[in-house]
């Protein structure tokens, strides 16, 4: 890893785990710079927070490509600009296809509101609701081709309350996510990473 490792952040609401991160990112001993934000819808405010942060912003939408693979193209040339050590998906709610994932295999992020292998997809926080879980929680995970499967960088448990609905449980869900995300990402930056089938080993 170089002194100081390059990430591009891809996000597409509110950018809460974005400011963790630039957040994070101001102590150079953390040892990574957000070096641009990338987003698949305009007037958003993750958009807002890397603007306010005098990070470089880029917006790629699939309606205005042709196909979801010419998309998918035009988003990978557009991270691939900046060069990155790592991409993290950050509240990005897109998947990703084959010539994004060739190309940042084994250093794409993604950050899910559950924990794995429960309730994948959109809707984690309602699923284990729905289920009745007394337990749930936050997954970081290195991207593959599925829906929230890939190898699993760190996990944080957190407890439903009985007086829940979905956002008050997704809010709590999101400030231990956020510091499960700055810690890891900060590890990893610092000390590098290796993948071997299903396990993820920070160091
Ligand atoms: C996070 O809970 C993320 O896991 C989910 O959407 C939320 C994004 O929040 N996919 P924010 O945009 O970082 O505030």
């Amino acid at each position: 890893m170089p002194a100081s490792a390059r990430l591009v952040v891809l996000v597409s609401g509110s950018g809460t785990n974005l400011q963790a991160l630039l957040d994070a990112c101001a102590d150079p001993a953390y040892g990574a710079r957000v070096v641009a934000v990338g987003a698949d819808r305009d007037d958003i405010e993750g958009l807002a927070r890397a603007e306010r942060a005098g990070v470089p912003t880029f917006v790629r939408r699939v309606p205005d490509y042709t196909s979801r693979e010419h998309w998918d193209r035009a988003l990978t040339d557009a991270v691939a600009a900046f060069e990155p050590d790592l991409v993290v998906s950050a509240g990005f709610m897109k998947l990703v296809g084959e010539d994004f994932l060739a190309r940042f295999e084994g250093r794409m992020l993604n950050t899910h509101p559950a924990l794995s292998p429960s309730f994948p997809g959109m809707h984690g926080p309602a699923e284990a609701l729905a289920y009745g879980v007394k337990v749930t929680g936050a997954t970081l995970f290195v991207v593959d081709g599925g829906i929230d499967t890939g190898p699993i960088v760190a996990q944080v448990a957190v407890p439903v309350e009985d007086g829940d609905d979905q956002a008050s449980l997704h809010e709590r869900i999101k400030a231990a996510e956020r510091a499960m995300l700055v810690e890891s990402v900060g590890r990893m930056a610092r000390a590098g990473w290796s993948v071997d089938g299903r396990r993820v080993r920070l160091g």
